[in-house]
């Protein structure tokens, strides 16, 4: 009976305990306090974007140290890991947002967040011209800024390789508006098929939903489109479920070129089982209204009816990154990106730093790489801080009378300071393993061991890792309430399949 009184105060404790906890951390969330005001003696740092690389910049940077401007397109952290869930409706897309300022209130001193788009970064003159280009514009939409330095976090975008069609027929999953565009385009295609008097030929050719593209953008969102189809779509359209087809279309001979042979295989019999066609050796040419026309590995064409294309078949330079690289020809010649040193500075330019999937260094354009690469520079722009403050009073100390008896062990202690604060620790990324989902609960994983050998390992106890991981991942106590509650719902309820 004690026993059962103890451990009854126990848990009633731990619950208390823990909801005043989750209150006192929602509530601190949500009433960010005062800030300290821009200072005209700081520098000005400009960050470009606020994906992967530029909201872990903000997370570990100490704005109290300079006057800071966020200019992207989009006022918010998309957590692209768990965007083809969107497309599915496994995920509400509010989900996986964190909007900026929840980020930038939260710092010492203020920062600006500017929703516009740069369109050109002048890196001798010093200065980033950006213009608003959403829908609604003030009397003012376009203007210059003078930076210090500049942190060029603004991704990539998807690569079309200028195949005909893909552009005006396929949909992309790369932001938010793609997975929306996906689904919405993903149900038209089903209630289509369900309009009476439809021929079985156009049903089957409106229900062939084809991917293209076997890496893990591809592989996850074949995943989740059959698990659409087994959980949901099977009960609420049983006439049309089994004439539903998923194509994993691959130029290479295998997907998932990154993860070991053991998991490739594991995806393929993963597939198999789940009736997702793969065709490898397989390249799309083109992109018809109501088909695509694939090279097959023999080398001949044939175009294959189908609804819906989604387009994952790589990354490319912005428009902008490549504007920037032709101001430094001679810097700046590699085709895959910024190329930066081992400080993660673009070469060629003065104050500027350059991370993620811009850049083209030795690592994989992962969210992964960025997120290091913007912590690793928000304690690169402290020491930054630290030395240009220790020039300041080595200045200040060389300016004060020859009479002063410090003035020489000032000189020389602050002097010894500068040297120090002068070199810079490369940055060095540590790869923490690569996650993918691959449909029926299942996940593959591919984790790195101290030794340097590596744990392949796939199934449903990976796929509770992989959701684990994702959700401590989230950066916000918010995100990963909300993509908890949304993986709840669609166990209990299933996925809504409302076009809307
Ligand atoms: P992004 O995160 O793309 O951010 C770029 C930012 O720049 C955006 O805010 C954008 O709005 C802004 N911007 C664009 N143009 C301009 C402009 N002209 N001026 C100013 N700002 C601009 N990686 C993993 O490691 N694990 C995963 O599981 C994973 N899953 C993924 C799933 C999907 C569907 C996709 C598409 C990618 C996935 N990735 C994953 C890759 C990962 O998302 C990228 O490597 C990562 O986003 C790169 O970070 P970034 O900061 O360089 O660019
Ligand atoms: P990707 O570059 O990894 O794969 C694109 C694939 O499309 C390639 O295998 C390519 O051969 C194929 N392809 C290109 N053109 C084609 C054509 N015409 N016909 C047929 N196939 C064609 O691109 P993805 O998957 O978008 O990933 C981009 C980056 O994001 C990668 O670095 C990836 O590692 C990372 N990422 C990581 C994830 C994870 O770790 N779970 C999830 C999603 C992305």
């Amino acid at each position: 009976q004690r026993f059962l009184a103890t451990t009854g105060k126990v848990t009633l404790f731990t619950l208390v305990a823990g909801t005043g906890a989750f209150w006192y951390i929602a509530h601190k969330d949500r009433t960010p306090g005062v800030q300290l005001p821009h200072d005209p003696s700081k520098k000005t740092l400009v960050i470009l974007g606020s994906g992967w690389g530029a909201t872990s910049l903000l997370n570990s940077l100490d704005t109290a140290d300079y006057n800071v401007y966020v200019i992207s397109p989009r006022n918010y952290f998309l957590f692209t890991p768990l965007l083809p869930s969107v497309a599915t409706g496994t995920l509400s897309p509010r989900s996986i947002l964190q909007p900026t300022r929840h980020v930038t209130r939260h710092k010492e001193r203020e920062v600006h967040v500017i929703e516009a788009a740069a369109t050109d970064v002048d890196p001798h003159a010093k200065t980033v011209t950006f213009e608003d280009s959403s829908e609604v514009q003030g009397l003012i939409s376009h203007t210059t800024l003078k930076y210090d330095y500049l942190v060029y976090a603004v991704g990539a975008e998807t690569q079309t390789f200028n195949i005909p069609g893909v552009r005006e027929h396929a949909c992309f999953m790369k932001e938010l508006d793609d997975a929306e565009r996906m689904q919405r385009r993903f149900m038209d295609c089903v209630e289509s098929a369900a309009f009476p008097g439809q021929s079985k030929e156009e049903v089957n050719r409106l229900l062939h939903m084809v991917v293209v593209g076997g890496g893990p953008t591809g592989v996850e969102l074949s995943g989740e489109l059959h698990d659409f189809l087994e959980e949901d779509l099977r009960s609420w359209y049983p006439e049309l479920a089994h004439h539903i087809r998923i194509t994993l279309v691959e130029a290479l001979p295998s997907v998932l070129p990154m993860f070991s042979k053991q998991l490739i295989e594991y995806t393929e019999s993963t597939f198999k089982e789940a009736k997702i066609d793969i065709q490898t050796k397989t390249m799309v040419k083109e992109i018809k209204e109501k088909s695509v026309v694939l090279q097959m590995p023999d080398k001949s064409i044939a175009e294959v009816p189908c609804g819906m294309v989604v387009w994952a078949a790589g990354n490319t330079l912005r428009g902008v990154t490549r504007q920037l690289m032709a101001k430094l020809p001679e810097d700046q010649a590699n085709r895959r990106g910024i190329t930066v040193d081992e400080t993660l500075r673009m070469k060629g330019a003065d104050g500027v730093f350059a991370i993620g999937d811009c850049t083209a260094t030795s690592y994989a354009p992962t969210a992964q790489v960025a997120q290091q690469e913007g912590s690793y520079l928000g304690r690169i722009l402290k020491q930054l801080a630290k030395k240009d403050s220790a020039v300041a009073e080595l200045e200040a100390a060389k300016a004060l009378p020859d009479s002063d008896p410090e003035k020489a062990s000032k000189i020389k202690s602050l002097e010894h300071q500068c040297t120090k604060l002068e070199k810079l620790r490369p940055f060095k990324y540590s790869h923490q393993g690569s996650l993918a989902y691959i449909g029926s609960d299942r996940a593959i994983a591919d984790l790195p061991f101290f030794s340097g050998g590596n744990l392949a390992t796939g199934g449903v106890a990976t796929y509770l890792f992989w959701r684990s991981a994702y959700l401590s991942k989230l950066f916000s106590l918010r995100n990963r309430a909300l993509v908890a509650n949304d993986w709840i719902k669609v166990k209990l309820f299933g996925r809504d399949t409302s076009r809307e």
